[in-house]
């Protein structure tokens, strides 16, 4: 392991005013999204949509990396470049999702684990030859009545730790994502609380496989309330107990912490993450690494039709815009309303 080389590329996933596009759907998650928008998924349409993306010179100057799915690193675009190219061009860093997703934990109702480890030795060399210089692996934790147990917080942790480990070793940057789902009826001292044996979970296990926290990029959930509660939480609350809550539990050695957006819309999740850039004295970077809160806007604009690829760039890239001023604590919500 070349530890000065990653976290080199850990530092460039998260420098300041820029963050990361998460689009790495699985064919289930793409079809779900093509489907609200009345677009068929096939192997083309996925590839049309995501090169549109790519090809969004103004949007891809506020993004640092690119977590794609294992068909899109092998996909060209319709002229024949290779996707990957055309990220390597915009200046992104170019990532693959590594984990085979979820399945259920036994003897923990309601519970799963995150799957992927076995091939994973002989997987990584093969990302790494076509471009990838980083991964992602998601565990998801759920909130609800006597769980997440701790026999599924171990598992997951341990889970992102092996994965961790085995990404350094083929010198791949990992992204380390243990999500707390926010779709429970649970209050935001829940969250903050489950969040918090989470992360010390996930911490303690990646000591024990000695990964090295300088070449690593967390991943977590903001500390929001359960979408089922009704609740809301006010944009200074959640930035103060999130900064909180991981001045407690993340190490200074880590580079940078990218948040999903977990379902939040898309004005919540850029307001959370520059109220917490606004409050400053971070020892690590601050930025997103946003799916739906990047992509529904232009999602929605496209609607599979080639006349709407520039209306659904220009929606791309005021997103891109907005999250990379948030990254650096400078966004307002009048420069909403101004594009609307
Ligand atoms: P969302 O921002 O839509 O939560 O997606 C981010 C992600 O990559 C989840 O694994």
């Amino acid at each position: 392991m070349n530890l000065a080389e990653l976290n080199k590329v850990a530092e460039a996933m998260v420098a300041p005013g820029k963050g990361i596009l998460a689009a790495d759907e699985s064919s289930g998650t793409i079809k779900k999204r093509f489907d609200a928008i009345g677009v068929e998924s096939t192997e083309d349409s996925r590839r049309d949509y995501r090169e549109l993306l790519f090809r969004s010179a103004e949007g891809m100057k506020h993004i640092s990396g690119v977590i794609l799915y294992d068909e899109t690193i092998w996909q060209k675009a319709k002229d024949g470049t290779p996707l990957v190219e055309l990220i390597k061009k915009t200046g992104a860093i170019p990532g693959i999702k590594v984990d085979e997703g979820t399945k259920p934990l036994p003897e923990c109702p309601g519970e799963v684990v995150t799957f992927g480890l076995d091939k994973l030795s002989e997987r990584l060399p093969k990302y790494f030859a076509q471009g990838a210089r980083f991964a992602k692996w998601r565990a998801v934790i759920d909130i609800g009545q006597g769980i997440p147990s701790y026999a599924c917080v171990s598992a997951n942790a341990h889970a992102l730790a092996r994965y961790a480990a085995l990404c350094q070793a083929n010198q791949i940057v990992p992204i380390v994502e243990p999500e707390v789902l926010m779709d429970g009826g649970h209050d935001i001292d829940t969250c903050y609380q489950v969040t918090e044996f989470v992360l010390k979970e996930t911490f303690q296990q990646l000591y024990y496989q000695k990964v090295a926290l300088e070449g690593i990029v967390l991943k977590p959930n903001m500390v929001v309330p359960g979408k089922k509660s009704g609740k809301k939480a006010s944009v200074d609350e959640v930035a103060e107990k999130t900064v909180k809550l991981l001045k407690a539990c993340v190490p200074g050695a880590v580079p940078g912490i990218a948040f999903l957006s977990g379902g939040q819309s898309d004005e919540e999740a850029t307001a959370h993450l520059d109220a917490m850039n606004k409050i400053g004295d971070l020892p690590w970077s601050l930025t997103f690494s946003y799916g739906r809160a990047l992509q529904a806007a232009p999602q929605k604009a496209w609607s599979g039709k080639s006349e709407n690829v520039a209306a659904a760039q220009r929606a791309f890239s005021h997103r891109a815009k907005m999250n990379g001023l948030a990254s650096l604590g400078e966004w307002k919500s009048d420069l909403e309303k101004k594009a609307a």
